[in-house]
């Protein structure tokens, strides 16, 4: 599956460039995730059951790529250690005070994703 390139993804509306084309509402296959790459930034796409979830292609704890992992029960499961992170807060799941995942928003219109920085 082809990535939107980074040079030819505008912003939304041309506006305050914080809402970003980050390509077609195509999901990943179950379960797994997508690397996309915006304006120089990587993240992690996924279609969960309950919708789609965007993070920040960056895993807290060591720093792989999150669209590497699953995603199950709404949380994706980092590939290297097995962290979990929830797909709505990006809170981790095994264990307090342990560092979150950023999670942007993000929505679907005209067969393509937006996501916000902002
Ligand atoms: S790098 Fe993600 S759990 Fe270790």
């Amino acid at each position: 599956m082809p990535e939107p390139d980074p040079a030819g993804s505008p912003a939304a509306g041309g506006d305050s460039g914080r809402e970003l084309d980050a390509g077609p509402a195509v999901p990943p296959e179950p379960g797994r995730g997508r690397r996309v790459v915006v304006e120089g930034t990587a993240y992690a796409v996924f279609r969960t059951e309950s919708g789609w979830a965007v993070f920040e292609d960056n895993c807290p704890h060591a720093g792989a790529p999150l669209s590497e992992g699953m995603w199950k029960d709404g949380h994706v499961i980092c590939a290297w250690h097995g962290w979990k992170f929830d797909c709505r807060t990006g809170a981790c799941s095994i264990g307090r005070g342990l560092p979150s995942a950023k999670v942007l928003a993000v929505r679907e219109d005209g067969g393509r994703l937006w996501i916000s920085r902002g």
